[in-house]
């Protein structure tokens, strides 16, 4: 397994290893001692490889800032940034955008280990009035659509006058509701990953890049 470090005396050591419980070791002290841009990357009891680099996932965002400026630079958005995941995408997404807007935060969770359970449970609600106002959630990924369905539904009950789905992340694959969101950074396959906001069991959210799970 090749190891992408700046540090080519970590390189040399990592190309030397064979056996996989030294590797391990190896990747537990890579992780904690430059915690980036790494093809390989341990997150508690997972192996991660490398998915998406930070600069492809920044140079889409940037792509979907351009398309919401262009949409709703005229619209006044109230722009809804879905916690804890979706962090670090509303951030770099909102200062992209080339108008001012107002940021709020509910925070939903509905996830468990590495699969999702179905079940949604509302944890904070929404304080601003979304009534009359064009609303847009930022998710950071659509997986089964339980969660983002169960959002549409409640925030659609204050009759916003236009509701749209940014995420970063949408797994069509994976797809149990029929949801198409508006805005999408990326698609990818159904598989489990970590990395830029997301997280294994509290884990891996401060990763610059996205990682997805081995084997
Ligand atoms: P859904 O309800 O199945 O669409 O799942 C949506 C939520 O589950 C997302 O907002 C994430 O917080 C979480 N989730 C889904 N897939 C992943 C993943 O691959 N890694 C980490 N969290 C995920
Ligand atoms: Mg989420």
């Amino acid at each position: 397994m090749q190891i992408y470090q700046k540090n080519s005396y970590q390189q040399f050591i990592a190309k030397s290893f064979v056996d996989s419980r030294t590797f391990h070791v190896f990747l537990y002290f890579c992780t904690r001692y430059n915690y980036s841009s790494m093809a390989a990357i341990q997150v508690k009891d997972k192996l991660f490889e490398l998915f998406i680099p930070e600069d492809k996932i920044l140079g889409e965002v940037q792509r979907v800032a351009d398309q919401i400026s262009n949409d709703m630079r005229n619209e006044n958005p109230l722009f809804i940034c879905v916690l804890n995941g979706a962090f670090m995408f509303a951030s770099d997404l909102i200062k992209r955008l080339d108008f001012p807007c107002e940021v709020t935060f509910i925070r939903l969770k509905s996830y468990l280990g590495t699969s999702s359970g179905g079940q949604v449970k509302e944890i904070h609600g929404l304080i601003e009035p979304v009534t009359g106002r064009n609303v847009v959630i930022i998710e950071d990924i659509i997986d089964t659509g339980h969660t983002i369905n169960q959002l549409i539904h409640t925030i659609s009950k204050d009759n916003p006058a236009s509701l749209k789905v940014a995420t970063l992340l949408f797994k069509p694959e994976a797809l149990k509701i029929e949801i198409s969101p508006d805005y999408v950074a990326m698609n990818i396959p159904p598989d489990f990953i970590v990395g830029y906001g997301l997280d294994y069991d509290g884990h891996g959210r401060n990763l610059r890049d996205i990682y997805r799970i081995k084997g």
